[in-house]
């Protein structure tokens, strides 16, 4: 039995859809931290367990007679180690024989603000003893959904990352990548880093949103300290901000790109287009 946790989210969702597509539903278990929230989930079989990470009773319940865990990492910055950490204890108490975890690009190797959780997880993870997988993610296209938003208004949108590339990819293929991973052998001890095939840059991002809008959209780099106010003025959280700005600052340095490939190559298919992924977002 795989469980997949954080069922309820936008990545947990998708991996539990592309697990369906493998094996069969009575095989997969949604563990989330509000079962009401997941009746769609439960279908044809796929069982939902309650497995609230601050809550070991649940864990533990929830990990019962499996063999597999993709931990997807939460979303709670801050409690996260502490969180990520029960979860590990509760999959060793159970026998769990296989823990795959979403981690961060360049996880051990990355300055940004956002990896520290990441690599705290992961020597948990190691120092547990489970053989794992690390499945280091890259950023999501989806996060831009407000930058495109605003750009199509505006007519440009504004970072502090110059000519940098990242390999930002949507969440399916991350979440066709954990498929790969969960469905398929000999995964155990790797650690994989998951960008796009093709890196882009903003300059890049505002030619496709240019082609796709038929108006011309254009990029303007600004400094650290101008990104951060206008963050701010948007209405950004000081400390969320700051981290957004510092991932610019990852972009220009490399941090979130990787020439591996190991996301096409665990997914089965080629990583979607930047203008693939420019063309959902102007639908979303
Ligand atoms: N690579 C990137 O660009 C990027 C961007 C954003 C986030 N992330 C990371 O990737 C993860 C998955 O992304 P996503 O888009 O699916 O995020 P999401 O939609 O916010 O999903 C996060 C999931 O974690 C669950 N969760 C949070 N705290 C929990 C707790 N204490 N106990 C049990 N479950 C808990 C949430 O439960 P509920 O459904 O009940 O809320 C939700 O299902 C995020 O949590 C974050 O760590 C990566």
């Amino acid at each position: 039995m795989i469980v997949v946790t954080g069922a309820t989210g936008h990545l947990g969702k998708l991996v539990v859809e592309g697990l369906l597509q493998k094996v069969p539903a009575n095989e997969v278990v949604a563990a989330v931290r509000t079962p009401g929230k997941a009746t769609e989930l439960a279908v044809g079989g796929v069982q939902v367990r309650k497995a609230e990470y601050g809550d070991p009773v649940s864990l533990i319940a929830a990990f019962e007679g499996v063999d597999k865990v993709l931990l997807i990492s939460g979303s709670e910055v801050g409690q996260r180690v502490a969180q990520h950490a029960a979860v590990v204890r509760a999959a060793k108490a159970a026998g769990v024989r296989h823990l795959v975890y979403t981690s961060i690009l360049n996880a051990d190797t990355t300055k940004m603000l956002m990896a520290a959780d990441h690599k705290a997880t992961e020597q948990v993870i190691r120092e547990s003893g489970i053989p794992f997988t690390f499945l280091r993610n890259g950023w999501y296209t989806e996060n831009y959904a407000s930058t495109v938003a605003h750009a199509v208004e505006a007519g440009s949108f504004a970072g502090s990352a110059t000519e940098g590339k990242l390999g930002g990819a949507p969440r399916v293929d991350y979440a066709d990548a954990a498929v790969g991973v969960l469905t398929t052998e000999g995964h155990e001890g790797r650690t994989y880093e998951l960008a796009a095939d093709e890196p882009w840059s903003y300059v890049d991002f505002a030619a496709e949103l240019s082609a796709a809008t038929g108006k011309t959209i254009t990029y303007q780099t600004v400094s650290a300290e101008q990104h951060q106010q206008i963050l701010e003025d948007a209405g950004v959280p000081e400390g969320f901000a700051a981290i957004l700005v510092d991932s610019d600052r990852g972009i220009d340095d490399g941090e979130l790109a990787s020439d591996t490939r190991d996301l096409s190559k665990l997914a089965g298919r080629p990583t979607t287009s930047l203008r693939e992924s420019v063309a959902r977002l102007l639908q979303s």
